[in-house]
């Protein structure tokens, strides 16, 4: 695994989207992805990812995992790799993964319900995962794992807790106390 991916995630509402948009971060985390970046703060979902980061880790050996907030519009403008808006109305990913995988970094967006229009211009790509509405965690993980080889057994180098694979038991080891 070499390409470092970053999110954005768009449309997050606070309250309301809590636990998709927990999801989305903890995919994210747990599929290789560097960081995501919010359209708008939510302490109280950043925390609670924060939390799962210092006792599950952030480090996957390549980057330190991050969630924070940005102003999308500028992030998109400024962003110095690939950037691919998945969307149900794009060009198969199939079509398009040999050169996403030429890209150093890659900023891979989604949305929750409906996405401004100029994200298709801003985009470099828009990549559908089927052209099927389904989810932006479906969507985000499938991605994630044809992008980088299904990292997705990651050891995080400072996790305090790591599960040991079990057939029948849940078995969970304290590391790095
Ligand atoms: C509830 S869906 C909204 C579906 C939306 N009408 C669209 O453009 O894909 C929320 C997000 O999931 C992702 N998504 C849903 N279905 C997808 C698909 N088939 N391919 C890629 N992304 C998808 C998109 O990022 C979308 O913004």
């Amino acid at each position: 695994m070499k390409t470092e991916v970053y999110v954005l995630r768009l449309g997050h509402r606070i309250g309301r989207d809590k636990r998709i948009s927990t999801h989305v971060a903890l995919t994210a985390r747990a599929f290789g992805a560097c960081g995501v970046y919010f359209d708008r703060e939510d302490p109280k979902l950043f925390e609670s990812v924060r939390d799962v980061c210092r006792r599950w880790g952030s480090h996957n050996g390549i980057c330190e995992f991050f969630v924070r907030s940005c102003n999308w519009k500028n992030l998109m403008k400024s962003f110095d790799g690939l950037k691919v808006h998945l969307t149900m109305y794009g060009i198969p990913l199939r079509e398009k993964i040999d050169e996403i995988r030429l890209a150093d970094k890659v900023l891979v967006v989604i949305g929750a319900e409906k996405v401004p229009p100029e994200v298709y211009n801003l985009a470099d790509m828009n990549i559908a995962i089927g052209n099927q509405p389904h989810s932006e965690v479906a969507a985000l993980a499938v991605f994630l794992d044809r992008l980088l080889n299904s990292v997705y057994d990651l050891k995080f180098k400072d996790a305090k807790i790591r599960i040991k694979p079990s057939e029948k038991e849940k078995l969970i080891e304290y590391v790095n106390k």
